[in-house]
C-alpha cells in the first residue's frame, strides 16, 4: 500500500482516483505521527528498490568505507563503545548511486508533507549507511545532541530481509511515560521520529544495516 507513497513527481500524471487514495493514506501516516511524534511506513519503497540499496550499501562496504561510530558533538564527539558499537559511512548526495540518490528524493517527498503539515522549518537532510555487526547495540539516547542541535526529524530505512522474532536488534522507541514501542528492522520499513524522542537499538543477532538520516532545521555548510 505504502508503494503508492513513493511515487515520483513524473508519475503524478496518474489518474485523479490514484491521486485521492494517495492523500488519504498520506494523512493516516501524518496523523499518527501528529498523535504519537512517529510513525512506521512498511513497505515504504517497492521491493525491488529496497534491494537496490542493500546492494549498493554492499558496495560501499566491500571498499570498507566504514568506521566506527561515534557519540556527542564536536568538541566532545568520542567513541563509546559501552553505549553505540555500529559502523557507519556518510552518503555525499551529490555522488550517491542511483537507489541511494532515488531514495534521498523519496525523502524529500516526505520533508515537503512535513513541512507543509508542521511547520517544522526542515531546510536539510544528512544520513549515513550504518552496519551493526552481531551483538552491536545502541543504548536509549535522543539524536538531538545536548548543546543545540538543528536535527528535528530522525528517519531510519531498514535493509535486512526476513528479519525473524529472536533476530534482535529491534528499535524502542520511548514514546511516553511508561510506553515502549518496539519496531523490527524489516527490509522496507521506514521510521520517522521527532529527533528529541528517546529511542535504542536492541542488542543484535544478526547483521542489521540501515540508512540513517536526520532532517535539520539548517542547511549544512
Ligand atoms: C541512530 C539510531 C536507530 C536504528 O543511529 O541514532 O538511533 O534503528 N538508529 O538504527
Ligand atoms: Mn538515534
Amino acid at each position: 500500500m505504502w508503494a503508492k507513497f513513493s511515487l515520483s513527481s513524473e508519475d503524478m500524471h496518474l489518474t485523479t482516483e490514484v491521486n485521492v487514495f494517495y492523500f488519504r493514506v498520506m494523512n493516516d501516516w501524518v496523523n499518527a505521527f501528529e498523535q504519537k511524534g512517529w510513525i512506521e511506513l512498511r513497505d515504504f519503497l517497492p521491493l525491488d528498490s529496497s534491494q537496490g540499496l542493500l546492494e549498493e550499501m554492499k558496495l560501499v562496504q566491500s571498499k570498507e568505507d566504514f568506521h566506527r561510530a561515534s557519540i556527542g558533538k564536536d568538541g566532545d564527539k568520542h567513541i563509546n563503545l559501552s553505549q553505540r558499537g555500529d559502523f557507519i559511512s556518510w552518503i555525499d548526495p551529490i555522488n550517491a548511486m542511483p537507489y541511494t540518490s532515488k531514495y534521498i528524493v523519496e525523502i524529500s517527498h516526505i520533508i515537503s508533507i512535513l513541512n507543509r503539515q508542521f511547520y517544522l522549518g526542515i531546510r536539510d537532510y544528512e544520513c549515513h549507511y550504518a552496519h551493526y555487526p552481531i551483538g552491536a547495540f545502541y543504548k536509549r539516547h535522543s539524536d538531538r545532541h545536548a548543546k543545540g542541535s538543528s536535527r528535528v526529524v530522525s528517519s531510519v530505512f531498514y535493509l535486512n530481509a526476513d528479519w525473524q522474532e529472536g533476530d534482535g536488534g529491534e528499535l524502542v522507541i520511548y514514546d511516553g511515560e511508561s510506553n515502549a514501542s518496539l519496531i523490527k528492522p524489516q527490509l522496507g520499513s521506514l521510521i520517522l521520529f521527532l529527533s528529541e524522542i528517546e529511542h535504542e537499538v536492541l542488542p543484535t543477532h544478526r547483521e542489521r544495516k540501515s540508512i540513517t538520516g536526520w532532517m535539520l532545521n539548517e542547511t549544512i555548510l
